[in-house]
């Protein structure tokens, strides 16, 4: 079982989507969860769903596998919360609460191929439970001048909370949000780095993708032809040709 989180400090960068579009790639032939880790839950929103267990029963003592809803065949969820406040509150006095989450992925090990969360870099308790559990980190930055630095802001966090985190975990970024005829890489070529970790493939601007959120469904079965569609799965190509995933 691989856990990915996807996470950017910037908003907007498409994060949510790429959680729901890797995971809608994966699912062809492998069994997913997806975790909504980020307190606006828009994850769970974009799959209007209704379910009375969310991420704060998991973390706060429940059996995971009550919070877990299926959404189809080979992509389970477990929902988001709104309000984080709660969540810090209860947990407030809990030893090692960075790695409850961890801990009971640990006990899914089986049931699923793929983890896949969405969170927000905000270092609150859930987005440091996501990471303290990841195999993977994955970045989507939009291709302009700064985007990069966004990247880099992750790296020197990720760095601050070394000691907590798996020791092989990798951190790839991907551009996403693509204007037809920008050359991503471009930005890298200007900047001193050579950011290795920063993959070939690319999302591009694809409506369909706003689309396909607003009525619950993943771009390869809503739109399968669409550049969006392509391109992450050629991401997901990728990740998986460069063993990352
Ligand atoms: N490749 C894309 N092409 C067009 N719109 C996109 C693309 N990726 C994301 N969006 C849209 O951009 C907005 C922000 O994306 P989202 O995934 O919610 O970002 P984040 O989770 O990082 O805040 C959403 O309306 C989403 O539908
Ligand atoms: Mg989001």
């Amino acid at each position: 079982m691989k856990i990915i989180s996807v996470i950017n400090e910037k908003g907007g960068t498409g994060k949510t989507t790429s959680t729901r579009e890797i995971a809608g790639v994966l699912k062809k032939s492998k069994k997913c969860l997806l975790i909504d880790c980020d307190y606006q839950a828009n994850l769970t929103g974009s799959f209007g769903i209704e379910f009375d267990k969310t991420i704060y029963n998991v973390m706060t003592g429940e059996d995971i596998n009550n919070c877990i809803l299926e959404l189809e065949k080979n992509v389970d969820i477990i929902p988001g919360i709104i309000n984080s406040r709660d969540l810090e509150t209860a947990l407030e006095w809990e030893s090692s609460k960075e790695e409850i989450l961890k801990n009971k992925l640990e006990t899914l090990n089986k049931k699923y191929d793929y983890v896949v969360i969405d969170c927000r870099p905000d270092m609150r308790l859930l987005e440091k439970n996501a990471l303290v559990a990841s195999d993977v980190v994955l970045t989507p930055i939009e291709p302009h001048t700064y985007s990069l630095d966004g990247f880099d802001i992750l790296e020197e966090l990720l760095k601050t909370i070394k000691p907590s985190l798996k020791d092989d975990i990798k951190h790839v970024g991907f551009f996403s949000r693509v204007a037809i005829g920008n050359a991503p890489k471009s930005v890298i070529a200007g900047s001193d780095n050579t950011y290795d970790n920063i993959l070939d493939s690319y999302i591009r601007h694809s409506v369909k993708l706003q689309e396909c959120s607003l009525v619950g469904k993943f771009i390869v079965d809503y739109a399968p032809r669409t550049n969006g569609a392509l391109d992450y799965k050629k991401l997901v190509k990728e990740l998986k040709s460069k063993k990352i995933i």
